[in-house]
């Protein structure tokens, strides 16, 4: 595993950028897999800023996001489809076809079918990642066990007050979601983790200090892929 000391956020968040912006430029049909969350918002201002400045194209780029929340229509903020395209999306030129978010108001059955199907049928080569306070990635929370497939999860209580902050408050965050599950995160050929806030310094320090892959602590399978990145500004360092 690759760690990568930052000065602050915003330099973290533009190395990341630039990495996606150098492995699109490489290959302009690159599959990228997404994440959402305060800690990636400047990614996506980055790749924005590239964009407009007329240094990159994303018009061949499909892209993938790791998870939705169930129950909330595309048209909440907070819904991550609603994130993605007032982030990202419908700022550059992208086609919104080749985008692809879990979709959170389908049947179970449905949903989980139609999420492994579009991930089944292409390779990642990019999966940009965050963190959850409790080491969740994507929305695999802590467990006795890993899920290799996309699934539908129960939110930590931790998950739900952490991301209260978003909402007018914790009754209003659903409390279920559809993930990724850890077999498809890691099937990306690259991913790039970018750590921000001191709520997550525990999580960052078992994925760095010792060897152990635990469950209860989903972000420490990382160190069983061949080509991750982890960014975090030098105040988090353990
Ligand atoms: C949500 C997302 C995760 C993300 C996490 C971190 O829970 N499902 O993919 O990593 O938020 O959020 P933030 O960056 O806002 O701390």
């Amino acid at each position: 595993m690759k760690k990568i000391v930052t000065l602050d956020h915003n330099e973290a968040s533009l190395l990341v950028a630039e990495s996606i912006v150098n492995i699109v430029r490489a290959k302009k049909d690159a599959c990228l897999g997404l994440a959402t969350g305060s800690s990636v918002e400047l990614v996506y201002a980055n790749l924005v800023k590239f964009f407009e400045k007329g240094e990159m194209s994303f018009s061949g780029v499909t892209t993938a996001n790791l998870d939705e929340y169930i129950g909330l229509p595309p048209s909440h903020p907070q819904s991550y489809r609603r994130y993605m395209n007032h982030n990202f999306f419908d700022l550059v030129d992208i086609d919104k076809a080749n985008t692809y978010i879990p979709k959170g108001m389908e049947a179970p059955e449905i949903m989980l079918a139609d999420f492994q199907n579009f991930l089944g049928s292409r390779t990642r080569d990019f999966q940009l990642l965050g963190i959850g306070s409790n080491g969740h990635i994507g929305f695999n929370e802590p467990a006795a066990f890993f899920e290799a497939n996309a699934h539908i999860v129960t939110l930590d209580e931790r998950t739900r007050e952490d991301n209260s902050r978003f909402f007018g408050s914790i009754d209003e965050v659903p409390r279920q979601a559809v993930t990724m599950g850890v077999g498809d995160i890691m099937k990306a050929s690259k991913i790039m983790l970018l750590v921000r806030g001191d709520n997550k310094k525990d999580a960052l320090r078992e994925l760095l200090s010792h060897d152990r892959v635990d469950p209860r602590i989903p972000c420490t399978i990382l160190k069983c892929h061949s080509d991750v990145t982890v960014v975090f500004p030098k105040e988090l360092a353990p």
